[in-house]
């Protein structure tokens, strides 16, 4: 299988990624690192283990970095609850975190295995970013790069700015400019992934996993105004199914500058598709093969399911 990393804030729609990377066999999840973002990291942290004892996985974790390089924390508490899971409360996690940092901890699975781990982060990129400062190899040892974060056309948390990027911009300017090719997965991408009554329809097969976790997780996120029309659209997700298949995805080669200086945009990832060869830092997601993603997630999931 192939080995990923996730770094990532749960938050809602990363509780699902989880569940995605865990229910595949095709892939092997070596680790998950946490961070602040959609709430602190106390809660991101309990929730990565709450999740992964509920999943029933044995994977280490790691927590982060507890607030952004430079700025104050911004939180996505009003789309995923206080406790970042819509106010789902899962037994208690009896297996601690790693005795070590997040950062130490991606820096020394990919020095142990290069040019083999993906690399996926689904939250702000405080970590990857100390990361890369830390130990500017892991470029070259991650086998891929994915980001769940940016648009090319407009914000979710501004009118400019996604949410993982608006959280922290001096972070991702960091890691845009690691000198590897992120593959960026944006809001763009994310809208077409939405969880429908008809996708919700077919998660009623999967018992605990659905009655527990994923119908309360999705009634509370899918109040939210920007997902109440169409469904909420589960973003972290198609971080993994990147991973999974790239196939379902079609990507434009781009320059993308992240904007950490605007009174407006602030957080905004400018995205030049005309940009020469030679200045392309990034693989745009720009067309998502719906169907074909919820089968491969409902599949996941399906492996997933307890009881
Ligand atoms: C991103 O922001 C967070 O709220 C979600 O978990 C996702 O990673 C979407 O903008
Ligand atoms: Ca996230």
């Amino acid at each position: 299988p192939k080995k990923v990393l996730i770094d990532c804030d749960p938050g809602i729609d990363d509780a699902l990624a989880i569940a995605f990377a865990h229910g595949r066999p095709e892939l092997e999840l070596v680790g998950l690192t946490t961070v602040a973002g959609n709430v602190g990291l106390a809660h991101t942290t309990n929730n990565a283990r709450c999740l992964a004892e509920f999943y029933g996985m044995d994977v280490p974790i790691a927590a982060g970095a507890d607030r952004p390089l430079v700025r104050e924390g911004v939180l996505a508490d009003q789309v995923h609850g206080g406790n970042g899971l819509g106010g789902v409360v899962l037994p208690a996690a009896a297996t601690p975190v790693v005795d070590r940092h997040a950062v130490d901890f991606l820096i020394d699975e990919l020095a142990a295995a290069p040019g083999q781990i993906s690399l996926l982060a689904v939250g702000p990129l405080t970590n990857i970013a100390l990361a890369v400062r830390k130990e500017p190899r892991i470029v070259e040892w991650a086998r891929e790069f994915v980001i769940m974060g940016g648009s090319y056309t407009r914000g979710n948390r501004t009118p400019a700015a996604e949410f993982n990027v608006l959280a922290d911009p001096e972070a991702a300017a960091v890691v845009f400019d690691a000198g590897w090719r992120t593959t960026m997965i944006g809001l763009d991408l994310t809208a077409q992934a939405r969880a429908t009554a008809d996708v919700r329809d077919r998660f009623a097969v999967l018992g605990r996993l659905e009655s527990e976790l994923l119908s309360p997780i999705l009634d509370f996120y899918g109040r939210h105004p920007h997902y109440r029309e169409h469904g909420p659209a589960v973003h972290d997700a198609c971080a993994v199914a990147y991973a999974l298949d790239p196939g379902l995805f079609t990507t434009v080669p781009a320059r993308v500058d992240v904007e950490i200086h605007g009174r407006f945009t602030s957080g905004m990832t400018v995205t030049d598709f005309a940009a020469p060869a030679a200045r392309h830092n990034a693989e745009v997601a720009t067309v998502l093969d719906t169907e074909r993603f919820w089968d491969r997630l409902l599949e996941a999931f399906s492996h997933v399911a307890t009881g």
